[in-house]
Protein backbone atom coordinates (compact mmCIF):
# COMPACT_ATOMS: atom_id res chain seq x y z
CA UNK A 1 0.00 0.00 0.00
CA UNK A 2 1.76 3.20 -1.49
CA UNK A 3 0.49 5.64 1.52
CA UNK A 4 1.71 5.20 5.13
CA UNK A 5 -0.30 3.95 7.88
CA UNK A 6 0.43 7.41 9.37
CA UNK A 7 0.10 9.70 6.58
CA UNK A 8 -1.30 12.74 7.42
CA UNK A 9 -4.47 13.27 5.60
CA UNK A 10 -5.84 16.80 5.94
CA UNK A 11 -8.30 19.33 4.62
CA UNK A 12 -7.59 23.61 5.17
CA UNK A 13 -8.49 26.89 5.60
CA UNK A 14 -7.73 30.39 6.68
CA UNK A 15 -9.75 32.55 8.92
CA UNK A 16 -11.20 35.16 7.38
CA UNK A 17 -12.13 33.21 4.80
CA UNK A 18 -14.60 31.19 6.76
CA UNK A 19 -15.17 32.83 10.38
CA UNK A 20 -17.16 35.56 9.85
CA UNK A 21 -17.93 37.54 13.23
CA UNK A 22 -15.65 39.88 11.55
CA UNK A 23 -16.83 42.51 14.78
CA UNK A 24 -17.82 40.15 17.63
CA UNK A 25 -16.40 40.02 21.33
CA UNK A 26 -14.09 41.79 21.02
CA UNK A 27 -12.44 41.40 17.48
CA UNK A 28 -10.23 44.24 16.15
CA UNK A 29 -10.01 44.83 12.46
CA UNK A 30 -8.24 43.39 9.69
CA UNK A 31 -6.83 44.73 6.32
CA UNK A 32 -9.03 42.49 4.94
CA UNK A 33 -12.27 43.82 6.90
CA UNK A 34 -11.32 47.34 5.44
CA UNK A 35 -10.14 46.30 1.97
CA UNK A 36 -13.35 44.59 1.11
CA UNK A 37 -15.40 47.81 1.86
CA UNK A 38 -13.67 49.72 -0.88
CA UNK A 39 -15.99 49.65 -3.89
CA UNK A 40 -14.73 47.34 -6.92
CA UNK A 41 -12.16 45.45 -4.70
CA UNK A 42 -13.48 41.99 -4.42
CA UNK A 43 -16.36 40.66 -6.65
CA UNK A 44 -20.04 42.30 -5.74
CA UNK A 45 -18.47 43.99 -2.86
CA UNK A 46 -18.51 40.85 -1.34
CA UNK A 47 -16.79 40.78 2.18
CA UNK A 48 -15.95 38.07 4.96
CA UNK A 49 -18.52 39.80 7.45
CA UNK A 50 -19.98 36.72 7.96
CA UNK A 51 -18.55 34.09 5.56
CA UNK A 52 -19.45 30.72 6.63
CA UNK A 53 -20.03 31.81 10.39
CA UNK A 54 -18.06 29.34 11.58
CA UNK A 55 -17.27 31.31 14.69
CA UNK A 56 -20.81 30.26 15.93
CA UNK A 57 -20.78 26.65 13.83
CA UNK A 58 -17.27 25.19 14.59
CA UNK A 59 -19.15 22.42 16.38
CA UNK A 60 -21.20 21.10 13.18
CA UNK A 61 -17.83 21.74 10.82
CA UNK A 62 -15.83 19.64 13.01
CA UNK A 63 -18.43 16.66 13.21
CA UNK A 64 -18.29 16.86 9.19
CA UNK A 65 -14.38 16.74 9.46
CA UNK A 66 -14.74 13.65 11.78
CA UNK A 67 -17.65 12.45 9.45
CA UNK A 68 -14.69 12.33 6.27
CA UNK A 69 -12.20 11.12 8.27
CA UNK A 70 -9.76 13.81 8.83
CA UNK A 71 -6.58 12.99 10.87
CA UNK A 72 -5.42 16.65 10.22
CA UNK A 73 -7.27 20.06 10.07
CA UNK A 74 -4.85 23.17 8.91
CA UNK A 75 -6.46 26.42 10.27
CA UNK A 76 -5.34 29.94 10.67
CA UNK A 77 -5.77 32.09 13.98
CA UNK A 78 -7.04 36.07 13.10
CA UNK A 79 -4.50 37.69 14.74
CA UNK A 80 -6.96 40.81 15.20
CA UNK A 81 -8.84 38.23 17.40
CA UNK A 82 -6.64 37.97 19.85
CA UNK A 83 -4.77 41.38 19.83
CA UNK A 84 -7.31 43.93 18.55
CA UNK A 85 -4.82 46.14 18.30
CA UNK A 86 -1.86 43.50 16.55
CA UNK A 87 -0.02 44.41 19.60
CA UNK A 88 -1.29 45.49 23.03
CA UNK A 89 -3.90 43.80 24.94
CA UNK A 90 -5.44 40.33 24.62
CA UNK A 91 -9.00 39.35 23.89
CA UNK A 92 -9.79 36.83 25.91
CA UNK A 93 -12.72 35.81 24.18
CA UNK A 94 -11.02 35.76 21.36
CA UNK A 95 -8.10 33.56 22.61
CA UNK A 96 -11.61 31.37 24.30
CA UNK A 97 -13.21 30.33 20.48
CA UNK A 98 -9.48 28.96 19.50
CA UNK A 99 -9.60 26.87 22.98
CA UNK A 100 -12.94 25.73 22.33
CA UNK A 101 -12.19 24.76 18.70
CA UNK A 102 -9.11 23.20 19.08
CA UNK A 103 -10.77 21.25 22.22
CA UNK A 104 -14.08 20.46 19.99
CA UNK A 105 -11.15 18.92 17.22
CA UNK A 106 -8.87 16.36 19.41
CA UNK A 107 -11.97 15.64 21.01
CA UNK A 108 -13.03 14.34 17.36
CA UNK A 109 -9.10 12.44 17.28
CA UNK A 110 -8.21 15.44 14.72
CA UNK A 111 -5.23 17.24 14.63
CA UNK A 112 -5.01 20.85 14.33
CA UNK A 113 -2.33 22.61 12.44
CA UNK A 114 -2.26 25.80 12.87
CA UNK A 115 -1.27 28.63 10.68
CA UNK A 116 -0.45 31.92 12.56
CA UNK A 117 -0.85 34.28 9.78
CA UNK A 118 -3.06 33.85 6.27
CA UNK A 119 -3.01 37.03 5.45
CA UNK A 120 -5.55 39.29 7.70
CA UNK A 121 -3.12 41.58 9.37
CA UNK A 122 -4.55 43.64 12.39
CA UNK A 123 -5.66 46.84 10.81
CA UNK A 124 -3.82 48.62 13.65
CA UNK A 125 -0.60 47.70 12.39
CA UNK A 126 -1.70 48.25 8.47
CA UNK A 127 -1.74 52.23 10.03
CA UNK A 128 1.70 51.85 11.48
CA UNK A 129 3.30 50.58 8.15
CA UNK A 130 2.11 47.27 7.90
CA UNK A 131 4.80 44.80 6.22
CA UNK A 132 6.66 47.69 5.72
CA UNK A 133 7.58 48.57 9.07
CA UNK A 134 10.44 47.79 10.70
CA UNK A 135 8.61 46.91 13.80
CA UNK A 136 6.49 44.40 11.98
CA UNK A 137 8.61 41.30 12.94
CA UNK A 138 8.67 42.02 16.85
CA UNK A 139 5.13 42.36 16.16
CA UNK A 140 4.46 38.84 14.78
CA UNK A 141 7.10 37.80 17.40
CA UNK A 142 5.05 38.92 20.31
CA UNK A 143 1.58 37.68 19.19
CA UNK A 144 3.17 34.18 18.42
CA UNK A 145 4.12 34.00 21.78
CA UNK A 146 0.67 34.93 23.13
CA UNK A 147 -0.76 32.07 20.92
CA UNK A 148 1.64 29.39 21.47
CA UNK A 149 1.57 29.83 25.31
CA UNK A 150 -1.97 29.64 25.03
CA UNK A 151 -2.69 26.59 22.76
CA UNK A 152 0.81 24.65 22.49
CA UNK A 153 -0.30 22.44 25.48
CA UNK A 154 -2.58 21.00 23.11
CA UNK A 155 -1.24 21.98 19.26
CA UNK A 156 1.86 20.45 18.13
CA UNK A 157 1.99 21.70 14.25
CA UNK A 158 2.74 25.24 13.29
CA UNK A 159 2.86 27.27 10.60
CA UNK A 160 4.24 31.29 10.44
CA UNK A 161 3.09 33.01 7.71
CA UNK A 162 0.69 31.64 4.67
CA UNK A 163 2.58 32.71 1.29
CA UNK A 164 4.61 35.77 1.44
CA UNK A 165 4.60 36.04 -2.63
CA UNK A 166 0.67 36.29 -2.70
CA UNK A 167 0.43 38.97 0.23
CA UNK A 168 3.60 41.27 -0.81
CA UNK A 169 2.88 40.28 -4.39
CA UNK A 170 -1.17 41.00 -4.62
CA UNK A 171 -1.26 43.15 -1.59
CA UNK A 172 1.70 45.30 -1.55
CA UNK A 173 3.15 45.16 -5.42
CA UNK A 174 -0.56 44.79 -7.56
CA UNK A 175 -2.72 45.96 -5.18
CA UNK A 176 -5.23 43.46 -5.70
CA UNK A 177 -5.17 42.07 -2.37
CA UNK A 178 -5.70 43.69 1.04
CA UNK A 179 -4.53 46.25 1.64
CA UNK A 180 -4.64 47.69 -1.48
CA UNK A 181 -0.73 48.93 -1.96
CA UNK A 182 1.29 49.45 -5.00
CA UNK A 183 4.62 50.04 -3.81
CA UNK A 184 7.65 50.48 -5.77
CA UNK A 185 9.96 47.47 -6.16
CA UNK A 186 12.27 48.29 -3.74
CA UNK A 187 9.89 48.40 -0.88
CA UNK A 188 8.08 45.68 -1.89
CA UNK A 189 11.33 43.52 -0.99
CA UNK A 190 12.02 45.89 2.13
CA UNK A 191 8.21 44.30 3.28
CA UNK A 192 9.39 40.76 2.06
CA UNK A 193 12.62 41.10 3.44
CA UNK A 194 10.90 41.64 7.01
CA UNK A 195 7.91 39.12 6.37
CA UNK A 196 10.99 36.53 6.51
CA UNK A 197 12.85 38.17 9.27
CA UNK A 198 8.97 37.67 11.27
CA UNK A 199 9.10 34.38 10.18
CA UNK A 200 12.69 33.43 11.97
CA UNK A 201 11.33 35.75 14.79
CA UNK A 202 8.31 33.42 14.92
CA UNK A 203 9.77 30.01 14.53
CA UNK A 204 12.61 30.96 17.50
CA UNK A 205 9.57 32.09 19.87
CA UNK A 206 7.47 28.73 18.83
CA UNK A 207 10.14 26.86 19.89
CA UNK A 208 10.83 29.14 23.18
CA UNK A 209 7.67 29.20 24.58
CA UNK A 210 6.12 25.75 23.23
CA UNK A 211 4.44 23.19 25.93
CA UNK A 212 5.98 20.39 24.03
CA UNK A 213 8.03 19.58 21.53
CA UNK A 214 6.69 21.57 18.20
CA UNK A 215 6.71 20.53 14.44
CA UNK A 216 7.21 24.11 12.34
CA UNK A 217 7.14 24.15 8.61
CA UNK A 218 6.78 27.04 6.03
CA UNK A 219 3.77 27.33 3.21
CA UNK A 220 5.36 28.88 0.48
CA UNK A 221 3.36 29.39 -3.27
CA UNK A 222 4.79 29.74 -6.45
CA UNK A 223 6.52 28.59 -9.68
CA UNK A 224 6.22 25.12 -10.27
CA UNK A 225 6.99 23.00 -13.46
CA UNK A 226 7.25 19.92 -14.88
CA UNK A 227 8.67 18.39 -17.53
CA UNK A 228 7.53 17.53 -21.09
CA UNK A 229 8.88 14.23 -21.42
CA UNK A 230 10.61 12.51 -18.70
CA UNK A 231 13.97 12.84 -20.89
CA UNK A 232 17.29 13.93 -17.90
CA UNK A 233 17.35 17.42 -19.96
CA UNK A 234 13.91 18.20 -19.71
CA UNK A 235 13.59 17.24 -15.78
CA UNK A 236 16.32 19.42 -15.84
CA UNK A 237 14.45 22.04 -17.38
CA UNK A 238 11.97 22.02 -14.98
CA UNK A 239 13.78 21.98 -12.07
CA UNK A 240 15.97 25.38 -13.37
CA UNK A 241 12.66 27.03 -14.06
CA UNK A 242 10.86 25.92 -10.88
CA UNK A 243 13.85 27.98 -9.07
CA UNK A 244 14.12 30.56 -11.59
CA UNK A 245 13.77 34.20 -10.30
CA UNK A 246 12.93 36.72 -13.23
CA UNK A 247 13.37 40.12 -13.84
CA UNK A 248 10.36 42.60 -14.11
CA UNK A 249 10.02 43.88 -17.91
CA UNK A 250 9.13 47.09 -15.98
CA UNK A 251 7.73 48.54 -12.66
CA UNK A 252 4.00 48.33 -13.58
CA UNK A 253 2.46 46.73 -10.76
CA UNK A 254 1.66 43.78 -12.76
CA UNK A 255 5.36 43.30 -13.70
CA UNK A 256 6.71 43.80 -10.00
CA UNK A 257 3.99 41.23 -8.80
CA UNK A 258 4.87 38.67 -11.66
CA UNK A 259 8.25 38.79 -10.43
CA UNK A 260 7.22 38.21 -6.87
CA UNK A 261 5.69 35.52 -7.93
CA UNK A 262 8.87 32.83 -8.22
CA UNK A 263 9.96 30.11 -4.99
CA UNK A 264 13.46 31.12 -4.79
CA UNK A 265 13.63 34.34 -3.53
CA UNK A 266 10.98 33.29 -0.71
CA UNK A 267 12.24 29.77 0.16
CA UNK A 268 15.90 29.77 -0.35
CA UNK A 269 16.65 32.36 3.00
CA UNK A 270 14.18 30.36 5.11
CA UNK A 271 15.61 27.02 4.06
CA UNK A 272 19.38 28.01 2.89
CA UNK A 273 20.02 30.92 4.28
CA UNK A 274 20.81 33.54 1.59
CA UNK A 275 19.08 35.16 -1.64
CA UNK A 276 19.66 32.69 -4.55
CA UNK A 277 22.49 34.40 -7.02
CA UNK A 278 19.94 34.77 -9.49
CA UNK A 279 17.52 36.83 -7.34
CA UNK A 280 19.82 38.90 -6.76
CA UNK A 281 20.80 39.46 -9.97
CA UNK A 282 17.61 39.87 -11.54
CA UNK A 283 16.71 42.28 -8.49
CA UNK A 284 19.86 44.27 -8.71
CA UNK A 285 19.40 47.68 -7.29
CA UNK A 286 16.10 47.06 -5.61
CA UNK A 287 17.33 44.33 -3.38
CA UNK A 288 17.34 46.48 0.88
CA UNK A 289 20.85 46.50 2.63
CA UNK A 290 20.45 44.15 5.58
CA UNK A 291 22.70 42.88 8.31
CA UNK A 292 24.39 39.46 7.92
CA UNK A 293 22.68 38.67 11.20
CA UNK A 294 19.12 38.74 9.15
CA UNK A 295 19.62 35.66 7.55
CA UNK A 296 20.83 33.73 10.40
CA UNK A 297 17.22 34.92 12.10
CA UNK A 298 15.34 34.18 8.88
CA UNK A 299 17.43 30.52 8.47
CA UNK A 300 15.71 29.14 11.43
CA UNK A 301 15.95 24.64 11.21
CA UNK A 302 12.27 23.36 10.28
CA UNK A 303 10.64 20.23 10.43
CA UNK A 304 9.21 19.77 7.18
CA UNK A 305 8.63 21.44 3.83
CA UNK A 306 4.43 22.43 3.53
CA UNK A 307 3.99 23.17 -0.16
CA UNK A 308 0.70 24.71 -1.78
CA UNK A 309 0.38 23.70 -5.30
CA UNK A 310 -2.42 24.22 -7.52
CA UNK A 311 -0.79 23.77 -10.76
CA UNK A 312 2.23 23.88 -12.70
CA UNK A 313 3.72 25.22 -15.89
CA UNK A 314 5.46 22.74 -18.53
CA UNK A 315 8.37 23.25 -20.25
CA UNK A 316 11.03 21.59 -22.06
CA UNK A 317 14.65 22.07 -22.76
CA UNK A 318 16.73 24.41 -24.61
CA UNK A 319 20.27 24.84 -25.00
CA UNK A 320 20.44 28.41 -24.58
CA UNK A 321 18.71 30.05 -21.94
CA UNK A 322 17.64 26.33 -20.08
CA UNK A 323 14.22 26.18 -20.12
CA UNK A 324 10.92 27.23 -22.48
CA UNK A 325 7.76 27.58 -21.14
CA UNK A 326 5.27 25.68 -23.33
CA UNK A 327 1.94 27.02 -24.09
CA UNK A 328 -0.38 24.11 -22.93
CA UNK A 329 -1.89 22.38 -25.94
CA UNK A 330 -5.36 23.87 -27.64
CA UNK A 331 -8.49 22.56 -25.16
CA UNK A 332 -6.28 21.00 -22.58
CA UNK A 333 -8.88 21.22 -19.56
CA UNK A 334 -8.54 24.12 -17.09
CA UNK A 335 -10.75 25.15 -13.85
CA UNK A 336 -13.43 28.20 -13.55
CA UNK A 337 -9.75 30.41 -12.41
CA UNK A 338 -8.52 29.29 -16.15
CA UNK A 339 -5.50 27.17 -14.24
CA UNK A 340 -4.52 24.58 -15.92
CA UNK A 341 -5.43 20.97 -14.24
CA UNK A 342 -1.93 19.50 -14.53
CA UNK A 343 -2.17 16.42 -11.85
CA UNK A 344 1.55 15.34 -12.09
CA UNK A 345 2.29 18.87 -10.56
CA UNK A 346 2.87 17.23 -6.82
CA UNK A 347 5.16 14.75 -8.02
CA UNK A 348 7.02 17.18 -9.89
CA UNK A 349 7.14 19.84 -7.03
CA UNK A 350 7.25 17.72 -4.42
CA UNK A 351 9.95 16.10 -5.84
CA UNK A 352 11.82 19.51 -6.62
CA UNK A 353 11.22 20.89 -3.10
CA UNK A 354 12.85 17.90 -1.16
CA UNK A 355 15.63 17.40 -3.68
CA UNK A 356 16.37 21.30 -2.77
CA UNK A 357 15.30 21.95 0.76
CA UNK A 358 16.33 18.11 2.28
CA UNK A 359 12.56 18.63 4.02
CA UNK A 360 9.64 16.04 4.34
CA UNK A 361 6.93 17.36 2.36
CA UNK A 362 4.01 18.20 2.89
CA UNK A 363 0.98 19.38 0.56
CA UNK A 364 -0.45 21.98 2.67
CA UNK A 365 -2.81 23.05 -0.26
CA UNK A 366 -4.27 21.80 -2.99
CA UNK A 367 -7.65 22.11 -4.79
CA UNK A 368 -10.16 23.23 -7.29
CA UNK A 369 -12.33 25.99 -7.70
CA UNK A 370 -15.85 25.87 -9.86
CA UNK A 371 -19.16 27.25 -10.07
CA UNK A 372 -21.60 25.50 -8.54
CA UNK A 373 -25.39 25.40 -7.96
CA UNK A 374 -26.88 22.25 -6.23
CA UNK A 375 -29.66 20.18 -8.02
CA UNK A 376 -33.21 19.90 -7.90
CA UNK A 377 -32.39 17.68 -4.38
CA UNK A 378 -30.25 20.16 -3.06
CA UNK A 379 -26.99 17.70 -3.92
CA UNK A 380 -23.65 18.67 -5.58
CA UNK A 381 -22.19 16.20 -7.69
CA UNK A 382 -18.64 17.79 -7.69
CA UNK A 383 -17.59 14.25 -9.82
CA UNK A 384 -14.66 16.45 -11.56
CA UNK A 385 -13.37 17.43 -8.27
CA UNK A 386 -13.07 13.90 -6.66
CA UNK A 387 -10.96 12.95 -10.02
CA UNK A 388 -8.97 15.90 -9.83
CA UNK A 389 -8.20 15.33 -6.08
CA UNK A 390 -7.78 11.39 -7.51
CA UNK A 391 -5.77 12.29 -9.90
CA UNK A 392 -3.33 14.87 -8.15
CA UNK A 393 -2.72 12.30 -5.63
CA UNK A 394 -1.76 9.54 -8.27
CA UNK A 395 1.40 11.82 -8.25
CA UNK A 396 2.16 11.84 -4.24
CA UNK A 397 1.43 7.93 -4.79
CA UNK A 398 4.08 7.87 -7.53
CA UNK A 399 6.45 9.63 -5.16
CA UNK A 400 5.99 7.95 -1.82
CA UNK A 401 6.95 4.85 -4.22
CA UNK A 402 9.70 5.98 -5.18
CA UNK A 403 10.90 6.84 -1.79
CA UNK A 404 10.15 10.74 -1.16
CA UNK A 405 9.39 11.61 2.12
CA UNK A 406 5.42 12.95 1.34
CA UNK A 407 4.10 13.12 4.85
CA UNK A 408 0.70 14.30 4.52
CA UNK A 409 -2.05 16.23 2.04
CA UNK A 410 -4.21 18.93 2.80
CA UNK A 411 -6.89 19.42 0.55
CA UNK A 412 -7.70 23.08 0.34
CA UNK A 413 -10.62 23.59 1.30
CA UNK A 414 -13.09 21.66 3.33
CA UNK A 415 -15.63 24.16 2.79
CA UNK A 416 -16.77 26.71 0.18
CA UNK A 417 -15.51 29.85 1.29
CA UNK A 418 -14.64 33.53 0.53
CA UNK A 419 -12.02 33.26 -2.06
CA UNK A 420 -10.41 36.48 -1.46
CA UNK A 421 -11.09 39.08 -4.69
CA UNK A 422 -13.42 36.59 -6.08
CA UNK A 423 -15.59 36.96 -3.16
CA UNK A 424 -17.81 34.01 -2.93
CA UNK A 425 -18.41 33.03 -6.78
CA UNK A 426 -15.76 30.34 -6.58
CA UNK A 427 -16.01 27.02 -4.64
CA UNK A 428 -13.46 25.08 -3.28
CA UNK A 429 -15.20 23.24 -1.03
CA UNK A 430 -15.29 19.59 0.23
CA UNK A 431 -18.61 21.16 2.00
CA UNK A 432 -21.23 23.21 0.14
CA UNK A 433 -22.60 26.15 1.48
CA UNK A 434 -25.68 27.64 0.86
CA UNK A 435 -24.37 31.48 1.75
CA UNK A 436 -28.50 32.77 2.52
CA UNK A 437 -29.00 30.07 5.36
CA UNK A 438 -25.58 28.88 5.83
CA UNK A 439 -26.51 25.27 5.89
CA UNK A 440 -23.93 22.81 5.14
CA UNK A 441 -24.17 19.95 2.65
CA UNK A 442 -21.06 17.56 1.79
CA UNK A 443 -20.48 17.06 -1.63
CA UNK A 444 -19.75 13.93 -3.62
CA UNK A 445 -16.14 14.96 -3.42
CA UNK A 446 -16.40 14.36 0.12
CA UNK A 447 -17.52 11.21 0.18
CA UNK A 448 -14.80 10.06 -2.27
CA UNK A 449 -12.08 11.90 0.12
CA UNK A 450 -13.48 9.47 2.74
CA UNK A 451 -13.44 6.57 0.98
CA UNK A 452 -9.12 7.54 0.04
CA UNK A 453 -8.70 8.03 3.63
CA UNK A 454 -10.82 4.98 5.12
CA UNK A 455 -9.25 2.67 2.27
CA UNK A 456 -5.93 4.98 2.86
CA UNK A 457 -5.71 4.47 -1.05
CA UNK A 458 -6.73 5.98 -4.30
CA UNK A 459 -7.96 2.60 -5.64
CA UNK A 460 -11.42 1.50 -6.10
CA UNK A 461 -12.99 -1.28 -4.07
CA UNK A 462 -14.33 -3.82 -5.78
CA UNK A 463 -18.02 -4.78 -5.76
CA UNK A 464 -17.91 -6.76 -2.41
CA UNK A 465 -15.48 -4.30 -0.67
CA UNK A 466 -18.01 -1.35 -1.86
CA UNK A 467 -21.13 -2.86 -0.30
CA UNK A 468 -18.95 -3.57 3.09
CA UNK A 469 -18.42 -0.01 3.03
CA UNK A 470 -19.84 2.91 5.63
CA UNK A 471 -22.83 4.51 3.72
CA UNK A 472 -21.80 7.24 1.63
CA UNK A 473 -21.73 10.89 3.12
CA UNK A 474 -24.62 11.97 0.60
CA UNK A 475 -27.21 8.87 1.73
C1 LIG B 1 -4.07 30.02 -1.74
C2 LIG B 1 -4.50 30.66 -0.44
C3 LIG B 1 -5.85 30.26 0.03
C4 LIG B 1 -6.87 30.06 -1.08
C5 LIG B 1 -6.28 29.32 -2.26
C6 LIG B 1 -7.16 29.22 -3.47
O1 LIG B 1 -3.12 30.77 -2.38
O2 LIG B 1 -3.57 30.35 0.57
O3 LIG B 1 -6.26 31.17 0.99
O4 LIG B 1 -7.52 31.18 -1.38
O5 LIG B 1 -5.09 29.91 -2.67
O6 LIG B 1 -7.04 30.31 -4.29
Amino acid sequence: MPFPENFIWGAATASYQIEGAHDQDGKGPSIWDSFCRIPGKTYQGHTGDVACDHYHRYKEDVALMKSIGLRAYRLSISWSRILPEGNGSINEKGISFYDRLIDELLEANIEPWITLYHWDLPLALHYQGGWLSPNSPVWFEKYTRVVVKRLSDRVRHWFTINEPQVFIGLGYAKGEHAPGWKLSFAECLQAGHNALLAHGRSVLAIREEAASDPLIGASPVGICARPKTEKLIDIDAAKTATFAVSQPKDHSPRELQGALWNSAWWMDPLFLGKYPESGLKAFHGFVPAFPESDMEVVNQPLDFFGANIYHGLTVESNPHNGYTILNPPEGSPVNSMGWDITPDILYWGGKFFHERYKLPIVITENGMPAVEIPDENGQIDDTPRAEFIKSYLRGVERGLKEGLPFMGYFYWSFLDNFEWAYGYSQRFGLTHIDYKTLSRMPKKSSSEYARIIRMNSLESPSPTEETSEMPSLLD
